[in-house]
């Protein structure tokens, strides 16, 4: 079955780029991005390597006309077989899908300038649309797409809201698009934050009417809240709904303080599009990236229409289309159970549709952990109609019997148990998660923020020195900008009056009253850029001391073995992180080259909402891919941990290490000389519990599925799984 339009694929040697013909207009492609591979035959000066390039680009353009979906019937079949209730196309990587997204943009442009008409785009923020915006960008300033033709709409602007504040949605949309476009500034609308309250209604019912004039919106550019929100619409919102001021949900606001630098300065209100507004448009792309999305996304696909859920009201529009990456759609039934809904042995025939191929030992590890906790029975107590009831019986043609496959998964399952996580010296080996020998190893423990480690490993990580292991913490930022500021005075004032118990001499008195009166200045947006950088060391010194505390209480005493690289990338201020550089490498690289390690624990925990886990993982990886031929490293396992924000599901674990009831309160301990981060903190994500709660319950929670699937009961588990150099 072909997948996208034939189209020839050509290269231009002389010039090192390939084209294609499209609707009667040339497309330029100078190079190919995927989360693994960057094709960019433009910068290659070797001719013949430039060739060799410019064949890969070529292929690799052929292989996205393959698999891209062009248009919503092609999806019909997997939507009606997995029983979806918005279409939905789903790609490998974000930059993969936002080039997908750009594209439709594009072509919705290009379709009326051909036919001589204005292009009505609604446009949305947030940090989903700035790789679409970026490759929209790319579109003009390489390929020639104007925006002449069209008129914007946005769909909320925050209220009250100066144009020119930075945290403005108008400065987001000129920093990331208009700026860098040709479309007339006339031709932009975004709901006016500056708007007086008293001429709040007129505003917004000009915009609405200003959009029907034009005859709707011809595409509406969508991302979604974590509560399922749309624009501003939050959950309650009615289908009928208009441009109008709205409350913001709480949720939403933790999800926007990081930006604002704290909670307490997210505005409280907004002028948002309306449902109607929204489900008016004649075409609607909604894009999500990133498991935080996976649970809401499963919501608005599979649950019926309900404006708890705002995003499940597109299910009534007939043309929206949801672009996702694989980990935005990994919670749909697709992924979860896809045997439920079609015969996995057959590959589908649209790449994507599910991961889960073929009856494997994984799979089928990941299907009876699924059973089992969907019948509440034991592993041990499925039988043969269990299995065949529910698309498993495939199984059989691999295992004789519902009987042998439950003592196989629950063996597998019973092997990730170990209280050993160095591994058990002198003992047989050969089924246990970690390796025996040497029997004292050297640990590296990688931990994003100051408090990671003890919050996600806390056990095992007491575990490891209990058991005599050379252990080594790595705090790879500062966690500085997690301190609140009134904690800060509160250090001073507390430091005052040992001081005055202690010494006769004043100049600490004077400095602590300096910087007390540098936090006011900054509360004010007064301070000068050094100051404010001195008030950061400060509190980068106060996480140091509580990372210091914590692993005393743990038993590891020597300062030498704490290691805080302060990688670069996190910049001070509360800006978005963008991405880490070589220098960020290089601290992680070096450390892991001096200390040689036989195993290292990394947080693998992706959901943390600023990115900060994500770029400290991605620094782990590209350190230890560029040391792989070493011998050290091949030998070295790498463990990843989660549980700050998330915990790995029970089949993803593959070493299980539980925590006693002592081990537990003594972890709480340990997190709790995270001082600054107790009673709140800064950055919580859209959970309100503290961390040392969160992680207590998760673990509890993991130990229970243990329990569930018919294991040993344990008061808490700390699960990790392995991450593999191959693959
Ligand atoms: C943006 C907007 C919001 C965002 C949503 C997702 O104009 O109205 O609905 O689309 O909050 O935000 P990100 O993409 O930052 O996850």
């Amino acid at each position: 079955m072909r997948q996208g339009p034939e189209v020839k694929i050509n290269f231009n040697k002389k010039r090192s780029f390939c084209y294609y013909n499209l609707n009667g207009r040339r497309f330029k492609v100078y190079n190919w991005k995927s989360s693994t591979t960057c094709i960019e035959p433009n910068k290659e000066p070797n001719l013949v390597k430039r060739k060799e390039d410019l064949i890969k680009l070529k292929k690799a353009i052929e292989k996205d006309f393959r698999k891209t979906p062009f248009n919503i019937e092609k999806n019909l079949y997997d939507q009606s077989l997995f029983n979806e209730r918005i279409p939905i196309s789903i790609f490998e990587h974000p930059i993969e899908g936002s080039i997908y997204a750009a594209k439709i943009i594009a072509d919705t442009i290009i379709n009326k300038q051909h036919l001589g008409e204005n292009c009505i785009l609604g446009l949305a923020t947030g940090s989903s649309p700035i790789t679409i915006y970026s490759e929209l960008v790319r579109l003009h300033q390489e390929e020639n797409l104007s925006f002449k033709n069209v008129i914007t709409f946005n769909l909320d602007e925050y209220w009250p809201m100066n144009k020119n504040s930075k945290y403005s949605y108008h400065k987001f949309m000129f920093d990331n698009l208009f700026n860098h476009i040709d479309i007339d500034p006339k031709n932009i609308n975004i709901p006016n934050g500056d708007v007086s309250s008293k001429n709040i209604e007129k505003h917004c019912i000009k915009f609405e009417n200003q959009i029907k004039k034009l005859g709707g919106l011809d595409l509406q550019l969508l991302g979604i809240g974590r509560n399922g929100h749309i624009g501003f619409n939050e959950p309650g919102t009615l289908k009928s709904s208009i441009t109008r001021k709205v409350r913001i949900e709480y949720t939403t606001r933790f999800d926007a303080s990081e930006e604002f630098g704290g909670i307490d300065n997210v505005p409280n209100e907004a002028i948002s599009m309306g449902t109607k507004t929204i489900l008016d448009a004649k075409r609607i792309i909604l894009v999500a990236w990133g498991s935080s999305k996976s649970k809401i996304i499963k919501k608005a696909i599979e649950e019926k229409e309900n404006d708890i859920i705002p995003a499940s009201l597109l299910q009534s529009h007939n043309n929206t289309l949801f672009i996702l990456d694989k980990d935005s759609a990994s919670n749909l039934e697709r992924f979860m159970c896809p045997w439920l809904y079609t015969d996995i042995n057959k590959p589908p025939f649209k790449p994507l549709s599910t991961t889960i191929i073929g009856w494997n030992k994984e799979n089928i590890k990941k299907a009876v952990i699924w059973l089992s906790l969907k019948k509440k029975k034991p592993i041990l107590l499925l039988t043969d109609e269990d299995y065949n009831e529910n698309g498993m019986g495939g199984i059989f043609e691999h295992y004789k019997s519902s009987y042998e496959t439950n003592i196989e998964v629950f063996n597998l399952l019973q092997h990730t148990i170990t209280g050993w996580p160095g591994g058990k010296p002198n003992a047989d080996d050969s089924s246990r998660p970690e390796r025996s020998s040497p029997p004292k190893k050297r640990v590296i423990i990688f931990s994003p923020h100051p408090d990671d480690d003890v919050i996600s490993m806390g056990g095992t990580f007491d575990r490891l020195i209990q058991q005599g292991h050379d252990v080594h913490v790595a705090y790879q930022t500062s966690g500085n900008t997690a301190v609140w500021d009134e904690y800060l005075i509160e250090i001073f004032e507390q430091n005052d009056e040992i001081y005055k118990a202690i010494s006769k001499d004043s100049s600490f008195l004077k400095l602590s009253n300096k910087y007390i009166k540098q936090i006011k200045e900054y509360t004010e947006q007064k301070i000068d850029k050094k100051g404010f950088a001195t008030l950061n060391e400060i509190k980068g010194a106060i996480r140091r001391s509580e990372a210091y505390q914590a692993c005393k209480l743990l038993g590891l005493k020597d300062k030498e073995k704490i290691h805080f690289l302060d990688m670069p990338f996190y910049q001070k201020g509360g800006k978005k992180r963008k991405d880490i550089s070589k220098k960020d490498v290089d601290k992680v690289k070096n450390l892991i080259q001096k200390i040689k390690p036989h195993q290292i624990f990394a947080a693998g925990d992706l959901n943390d909402p600023h990115g900060t886990h994500r770029l400290c993982l991605r620094s782990i990886y590209q350190s230890i891919r560029s040391l792989k031929n070493l011998k050290f490293i091949k030998n070295c396992s790498i463990w990843l941990y989660k549980g700050a924000w998330n915990e790995w599901k029970v089949n993803d674990i593959e070493m299980a290490v539980p925590l006693s009831p002592d081990q537990i309160i003594k972890k709480r301990k340990a997190i709790f000389k995270h001082k600054s981060q107790k009673d709140g903190a800064v950055f919580p994500g859209n959970d309100p519990r503290e961390f040392w709660q969160r992680a207590e319950e998760r673990s509890a929670k993991t130990a229970n599925k243990y329990s569930e699937l018919g294991l040993a009961k344990y008061a808490a588990i700390e699960g990790f799984k392995r991450y593999r150099l191959d693959v």
